[in-house]
């Protein structure tokens, strides 16, 4: 494997990672003021699992001087919009949000585990994503169990918070 190609792989997780904690930080500022304590409890597991994920993306990023997406900023701001948003409008789609963006994550790393299993290269690097993929997975079973009412709203929130999260990925990599 390239290491232009390792280091997008790189880019795209790292920027993922911090992207997931603004939303929850977005979601939990919400949640505090409303005083949702049951919602906050279940954000905050996940967004403890998020902040293990972006600190070894960090390392990386430290380990192989890889440039992080200039992008950066605006992910933060997008994912804390998101997260205050979803919040505003209910726990159902707090949820919905975690559901959508961990499909497309479960996709986006399933792709990242065949690719770098064909490359035979940076075990140390596929073992990491194999894990955080596992737990990603989790996090969207949670999400999907917590949902009392998946209504057209919601299913069209959720679509389209795949559309960006798709067009952040797609963006991440390569800028
Ligand atoms: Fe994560
Ligand atoms: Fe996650």
């Amino acid at each position: 494997m390239k290491k232009k190609r390792l280091d997008e792989i790189i880019r795209v997780d790292h920027a993922g990672e911090h992207g997931a904690i603004a939303i929850y930080r977005g979601q939990l500022s919400v949640l505090k003021l409303i005083g949702d304590k049951k919602t906050s409890e279940i954000i905050l597991e996940m967004a403890q699992g998020e902040k293990a994920h972006a600190d070894e993306f960090d390392r990386l990023i430290d380990e192989r001087g890889t440039r992080p997406t200039v992008l950066m900023p605006l992910w933060n701001i997008a994912g804390y919009t998101l997260g205050i948003m979803s919040a505003i409008a209910g726990k159902d789609s707090v949820m919905a949000c975690t559901e959508a963006v961990e499909d497309v994550i479960d996709g986006h790393y399933s792709d990242q585990i065949k690719e770098l299993e064909n490359s035979g290269k940076e075990s140390n690097i596929l073992e990491t994503i194999r894990k955080f993929h596992v737990e990603e997975i989790e996090h969207e079973r949670i999400a999907k169990n917590e949902i009392s009412e998946n209504t057209p709203t919601l299913r069209a929130f959720k679509r389209l918070v795949k559309i960006g999260c798709k067009t952040a990925i797609n963006l991440s990599e390569k800028i």
